[in-house]
């Protein structure tokens, strides 16, 4: 059964910017990519690197620590060891679904 994390205003993301959320079993990092949102753990499936501290190009982000690349989307991610959430925006709130998605696809698709 799916339950909804509330991350506040969408409108306190600007574009370019994310914010942390700690949950029990993660720290959930949603990101602001041009006007569109992405929530996924920002602890690295490498080695725990903070994924917030890299870049995002191209729809997906890089780890700071050794540069693994990881896609954004949560539609048909890779089997990567990233979680990533849906997210929502409902009257002006940022919804994360729980649980997080696991990659289904091979890596190497
Ligand atoms: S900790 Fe992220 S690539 Fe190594």
């Amino acid at each position: 059964m799916s339950e909804f994390l509330s991350a506040g205003p969408a409108a306190h993301i600007q574009p370019g910017e994310s914010k942390l959320l700690h949950t029990d079993d993660d720290i959930i990092a949603v990101h602001n990519v041009n006007g569109t949102y992405y929530a996924l753990s920002n602890i690295c499936p490498h080695a725990n690197g903070p994924l917030n501290q890299g870049f995002i190009e191209n729809d997906c982000i890089s780890c700071p620590w050794h540069g693994w690349s990881f896609p954004l989307s949560p539609e048909n991610p890779p089997r990567d060891g990233l979680l990533r959430y849906h997210v929502t925006v409902d009257n002006g709130e940022l919804r994360i679904t729980l649980p997080p998605i696991i990659g289904t696809k091979s890596s190497f698709d």
